[in-house]
């Protein structure tokens, strides 16, 4: 059985600020006795200063493992597209993860499957490690279509570049209905999704199936993380609400460790 480090996302959206950059890396400095990678997604416009916060308190977060990631990036590489983040500016703003077809892009933003999946090689071909979402509507999985859907999503990619390209990805099960609600899955229907989405995959090469880091998010506080996190198939978390306040994160980070 494969050791999955675990990993927590901050997904901020459009929310957040320089000072809670400042927040977190002070409580990130004062940890101690491992963390698990943690990921910080502000929006990009924050990149390049908490890129620079963090190498100027680098010395004092050697026990964490702090990364940057984009929340989203172009299919395109570079060009006319007037608003579009390029993976490669992501990159050089010291990226190393991206966030690839959250439900509120593919809802609200048109973005299909497969643009999903255009995206999602994009992120490769520049150096990123793709967050690939996927999740459920309430209507889906009250019409018993949970699995249908989440199959559709995650083929569409795989379709497109293949299972050994989800060797350098990570998984994460957001459904719609817990987003935002306050509302999670249980741990119980959780875990039934992920061990779902990874048998997919281990069908297709048992390595990687087992090798991928599956993140579950939605709603996720310190008051569920434990049990969440404890699954044997979640790997950690993508937070939205509760990675905007830095001493809920870091306990968050703590639960997963
Ligand atoms: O990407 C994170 C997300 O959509 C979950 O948001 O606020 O329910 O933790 P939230």
């Amino acid at each position: 059985m494969a050791t999955r480090r675990p990993l927590v996302a901050a997904n901020w959206k459009m929310a957040g600020s320089l000072q809670l950059a400042q927040e977190l890396i002070q409580k990130f400095s004062r940890i101690s006795g491992g963390s698990p990678d943690v990921v910080l997604c502000p929006p990009s416009v924050y990149l390049d200063n908490i890129q620079r916060k963090l190498e100027a308190a680098s010395q004092t977060l050697s026990g964490c493992s702090l990364h940057l990631g984009g929340q989203n990036l172009s299919h395109q590489e570079f060009g006319a597209y007037t608003g579009e983040i390029s993976g490669g500016m992501l990159k050089e703003f010291g990226c190393k993860y991206v966030i690839i077809g959250h439900s509120e892009r593919r809802r609200m933003y048109g973005e299909t499957s497969d643009m999903v999946a255009e995206k999602f090689a994009m992120a490769q071909k520049m150096g990123l490690t793709p967050i690939l979402c996927v999740g459920e509507s309430l209507a889906a999985r009250q019409a018993n279509r949970t699995f249908e859907v989440l199959a559709g999503e995650l083929d569409a990619v795989l379709d497109k570049v293949g299972i050994m390209a989800f060797d350098n990805a990570v998984l994460a099960y957001e459904p719609l209905w817990a987003i935002g609600t306050g509302k999670s899955a249980t741990p119980e229907q959780a875990q039934e999704v992920h061990a779902y989405l990874r048998q997919r995959l281990s069908a297709l090469s048992p390595y990687e199936g087992e090798k991928i880091r599956i993140l579950y998010g939605g709603s996720v506080k310190p008051s569920n993380a434990a049990d969440l996190f404890t699954q044997p198939d979640v790997d950690g978390g993508l937070v939205g609400g509760a990675s905007l306040n830095a001493s809920e994160f870091v306990t968050l980070c703590r639960i997963a460790s």
